[in-house]
């Protein structure tokens, strides 16, 4: 996997409420040696909630609707001319609800991440949660994953169950998904940040985060 000159500098594409954004930057913001920035918040919509908590951290927006472009490749274009002057070394997908095609990935090569409110490869696509309800499964969860040219298919980086209840809708197990991505896709972003991420075709290893190596104490200080 590449490395990246720290901090690495991301995007954050969104559709909706990016509360999984919100997580980002707070995660960022917390930690120090994160290794990376939210540079830029791309929407594909005016209306994307995430647009506004990114204006309320002070990070810069941008929008393409597909429906003022001719084609998908329209598109993606307008989107890399956004995405390509405010240097970009990896872009996350936060509930961006658009399938991006080769020409848009290749720009960064697994350097593309998403988070899927399922335990992939089951129930892929737009309506995950309410799959999984319709499926009848006990155990559902949350995928980050790299994002090849197939829909929610790429290396799986992390996955955690979360348990489906009787009475769950799909509105009450989609929030309890959500938190465990808040926690899961910043510190897969981070793990990507460090340099920890080694790809062997459909494999991914994470290496531990580099502990700060304690400093030794001075023994002067203990005497009286
Ligand atoms: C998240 O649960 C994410 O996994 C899902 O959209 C939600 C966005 O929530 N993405 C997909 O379903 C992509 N197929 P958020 O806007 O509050 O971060």
């Amino acid at each position: 996997m590449p490395t990246f000159a720290a901090p690495a500098r991301i995007a954050v594409l969104v559709s909706g409420g990016g509360t999984n954004l919100q997580a980002l930057i707070d995660a960022i913001a917390a930690d120090p040696g994160f290794g990376g920035e939210v540079v830029v918040v791309g929407a594909d919509r005016d209306d994307a909630a995430g647009l506004e908590r990114a204006r309320a951290a002070g990070i810069a927006t941008v929008v393409q609707r597909p429906g003022d472009h001719i084609d998908r490749a329209n598109f993606e274009q307008a989107l890399l001319a956004d995405l390509e002057p405010v240097g970009v070394d990896l872009v996350v997908l936060a509930g961006f609800m658009r399938i991006l095609t080769g020409s848009f990935l290749s720009r960064w090569p697994d350097r593309v991440v998403n988070t899927h409110p399922s335990l992939l490869p089951a129930f892929r696509g737009a309506d995950a949660v309410r799959q999984a309800l319709e499926h009848g499964v006990k155990l559902t969860g949350c995928t980050v994953h790299l994002v090849d040219e197939e829909v929610d298919h790429g290396p799986i980086i992390a996955q955690e169950a979360v348990e489906v209840r009787d009475d769950d809708t799909e509105a009450s197990l989609h929030d309890r998904i959500r938190a465990v991505e808040h926690r899961l896709l910043p510190a897969c972003v981070a793990a990507m940040c460090q340099g920890r991420l080694q790809l062997d075709g459909r494999h991914v290893r994470l290496t531990a985060p580099r502990r700060a190596v304690p400093t030794s104490p001075d023994p002067a200080e203990d005497r009286p």
